[in-house]
């Protein structure tokens, strides 16, 4: 089975040609291929679980995935969000059935084992059957940790125990994801409540959408585009930029607030123009055009989110040809409460499962996925290759700079990143992008 997972890793450079753009269908269809993706990218990279804000207080938990391994995602008696897999130690019983909830205990369906707040097994039932001689040892028996780090708010979990920090692998992306998360003093918060909800693709396609594809919004989107926002939106591609570190990836202009224009309500962009100055104060001029501009962006592998619109979004794979995609609504803490109300609607309208942008896309990302299972359809290589010369170096932003959005260099660095991992061994053979 390790020969076979080398032999097939061996071929990654045949799938994923990311100097010229080139991209094999079986990536995205592929059994043998899906799962090595499970082991080399899921089980090894640091994936989003939960916001602070999400879990104000001990024993504030939430139940999701990490690629296909659930997870309990809880803020333990120490203050801190533990991680851990939310399959029993004894027999793999899922352990918590809720999605979201408050607990002092996780404790088993089955036989009755109960884990604390950190995953630790604190008791079992009958535990006198254990005496005697016995390899029962309550310290090892705790369910499964991962790694937890945060970048302001944000907690990221990691199964993988050589990965590298959360910083570094975040690397130039934390200067971008400042502009999200850093644009006021207070920070941001989650408004409660996340919707989930499945689309037959391959995880892949709606992040690499989200990672660089604004050359299909006027197209995909054009009646939704005249219907929410009056007309087309203009990208100017000497005012627009793809930028990308270590497989993240943020396609913007410096429109300031072309995305929050769709969401038809003045309150927000009266919020937005009144802090204009502020954010410009905090981030600099450059970064302030980003806030709630005419972009879209990913961080690697499946964290997705939107400028404007204020929506963060993960694609939770299940299988090769399905997602679930978990949506949230954010905004500055520190923004009046009244605009919650005005968030949440705008993203019901535009980004929510009946959302006029998100019924465009499903339907497309679906289609990619569906047909490409054709005997012949799969020997033919797909194209992104738009942009091939358009790097530039800026003065100021960070990372791997290509000038206008209207671009694919953004995809084929997240082509790039998903083959150096598919490539290698260990973290010690993927490359620093
Ligand atoms: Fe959980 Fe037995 S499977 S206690
Ligand atoms: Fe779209």
């Amino acid at each position: 089975k390790t020969d076979d997972k080398a032999e097939l890793a061996s071929k990654v450079n045949d799938w994923v040609d990311a100097e010229e753009g080139y991209i094999d269908r079986r990536i995205f269809w592929d059994d043998a291929i899906y799962s090595l993706e499970l082991e080399r990218v899921f089980a090894r990279c640091w994936i989003f679980v939960a916001h602070d804000s999400q879990l104000p207080e001990v024993g504030d938990f939430l139940t999701t995935t990490i690629g296909e391994d659930a997870v309990i995602v809880s803020r333990g008696e120490d203050g801190k969000i533990h991680t851990f897999l939310n399959s029993c130690s004894h027999r793999g019983n899922r352990v918590c059935f809720a999605e979201v909830g408050k607990a002092r205990r996780f404790t088993c369906n089955f036989h009755g084992w109960s884990y604390g707040l950190d995953g630790s097994l604190k008791s079992v039932s009958r535990p006198k059957s254990y005496d005697g001689k016995s390899n029962f040892d309550k310290s090892r028996l705790g369910l499964h940790q991962a790694r937890v780090e945060s970048y302001k708010g944000m907690h990221f979990a990691c199964f993988d125990p050589d990965a590298p920090s959360l910083e570094e692998y975040l690397g130039d992306f934390r200067w971008y994801l400042d502009v999200i998360l850093d644009n006021d003093e207070g920070g941001i918060e989650f408004i409660d409540g996340n919707i989930k909800s499945r689309l037959k693709c391959n995880w892949k396609f709606p992040a690499e959408n989200f990672v660089g594809d604004s050359y299909h919004a006027p197209w995909t989107h054009s009646s939704a585009l005249i219907a929410m926002f009056g007309k087309q939106p203009t990208m100017r591609p000497d005012r627009s930029y793809h930028a990308n570190a270590n497989g993240h990836g943020w396609e913007f202009g410096l429109d300031f607030i072309g995305n929050a224009a769709t969401l038809n309500s003045p309150q927000i962009l009266e919020y937005l123009r009144e802090h204009e100055a502020k954010f410009a104060e905090r981030l600099g001029k450059v970064r302030s055009r980003m806030v709630a501009s005419l972009s879209s962006a990913n961080v690697f592998p499946n964290l997705s989110f939107l400028a404007g619109h204020n929506t963060f979004r993960t694609w939770n794979p299940k299988g090769p040809r399905e997602t679930e995609l978990h949506t949230w609504v954010f905004l500055n803490a520190n923004a009046p409460e009244e605009l919650k109300k005005e968030y949440r609607r705008g993203v019901m309208l535009t980004f929510s499962p009946a959302g006029v942008f998100e019924m465009d896309d499903g339907e497309n990302f679906e289609n990619c996925t569906a047909v490409n299972a054709g005997v012949v359809t799969r020997r033919q290589k797909l194209h992104a290759g738009m942009g091939l010369d358009s790097r530039i170096e800026h003065e100021e932003l960070k990372g791997n700079v290509h000038q206008s959005q209207i671009n694919e260099a953004n995809q084929r660095a997240f082509y790039q990143r998903w083959a150096d991992l598919m490539n290698a061994e260990t973290w010690a053979d993927v490359p620093v992008r």
